[in-house]
């Protein structure tokens, strides 16, 4: 990536302006217009579709960068002084807590519309999907038997008594699975499961979804559960971690729980019409081809076809249909579960 001409540090925010030189010669669209974007994101396939919006359109993209759970309040604390036109974050839970947060604007496309799956976008067009993650199973080939694992219900299982790995139940992709278990099993079986997945801790919870891999590696436990792209990622750059070790989708109906990330337009947006045309590139299949070569991560548009050897590799998985806005509105039921079963 080229962050050109400026990186800023700006209230204590990462600011770049991905300015491309000689974009925009050709269209002359960009009559000089900059398109503020806020984004929890920090991956490669992001800051190329950046650029090649800036190279078709002549925009100057300017991005502030905020971990998860800080966008919410830099992009209410920016206010007018440096207000967002296109908020983009991972994980259904986050889209929904900046929805409740007031910081979108509806948007009516017929692009978003015809190429974002219902499921996988707002009702009101208030946020919308652009890559799809899988929460899977990772376990020891050595230790495990395949046959063991039949579904998420299996890392319950007495079988698996210290065995398992796990991140802590703060993080939003956990409150995200576990929001879609209560909306398929009930919210007390939703909990006995937390129950016996925490009773099955090799160790407290610790670290991100790569750190589970690499416990499980080193005999720390024997399963875990992450973020398909996370694994992809190990197995492409570092495959000495991720051998000996193979993933299991959990399958069982109604399919492997799928969260989102997404972007909107922001309520504020100085430049709305614009950050609409954003939204309506990101999901182009030049750039949703971003997002599964360079981050690993599904398109959300079905029909985009790419090329990863490494996420071939992984194989295919029936994905649960689930709206991503029951993700959202589970969040703090799940949480609650997760308090009372006592997996920190
Ligand atoms: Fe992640």
């Amino acid at each position: 990536m080229r962050i050109l001409p400026t990186i800023a540090i700006l209230a204590g925010l990462f600011v770049a302006a991905c300015g491309s030189p000689d974009s925009g010669s050709e269209m002359g669209a960009g009559n000089g217009q900059t398109l503020t974007i806020y984004s929890s994101r920090h991956y490669d396939s992001d800051y190329a579709l950046y650029e090649a919006f800036e190279e078709e359109t002549g925009v100057t993209v300017e991005v502030i960068e905020a971990d998860g759970d800080l966008l919410v309040e830099r992009i209410s604390a920016a206010g007018d002084r440096n207000p967002a036109d296109v908020i983009i974050t991972a994980d259904a839970g986050r889209l929904w807590r900046a929805e409740q947060a007031g910081l979108f604007a509806p948007v009516s496309s017929e692009i978003l519309e015809a190429r974002v799956p219902e499921s996988m976008r707002h009702p009101d067009g208030l946020w919308f999907a652009v890559s799809t993650r899988a929460r899977i199973i990772v376990y020891a080939e050595e230790r495990v038997d395949a046959g063991a694992l039949t579904g998420y219900a299996s890392l319950a299982d007495p079988a698996f008594r210290g065995r398992v790995c796990a991140r802590s139940s703060g993080n939003v992709y956990n409150i995200s699975l576990l929001a879609a278990l209560i909306d398929r099993w009930g919210a007390d079986a939703a909990q006995q499961w937390a129950q016996g997945v925490a009773a099955n801790f090799a160790r407290e919870p610790l670290g991100g979804d790569s750190d589970q891999i690499r416990a499980v590696a080193a005999g720390e436990c024997d399963v875990a559960i992450v973020n398909h792209y996370y694994f992809a990622r190990l197995a492409g750059e570092e495959p000495a971690v991720t051998e000996g070790l193979a993933i299991y989708w959990p399958n069982a109906e109604p399919g492997v729980h799928v969260n989102i990330s997404g972007m909107g337009v922001s309520r504020n947006a100085p430049n709305p019409e614009l950050a609409r045309q954003f939204l309506e590139f990101a999901v182009s299949d030049r750039a949703q081809r971003f997002f599964a070569e360079l981050t690993n991560e599904y398109p959300a548009v079905a029909s985009v076809t790419y090329e990863n050897a490494v996420l071939d590799e992984l194989g295919d998985f029936q994905a649960d249909p689930l709206a991503a806005t029951v993700l959202g509105e589970n969040q703090a039921e799940a949480q609650r579960l997760f308090d009372r079963a006592g997996w920190q």
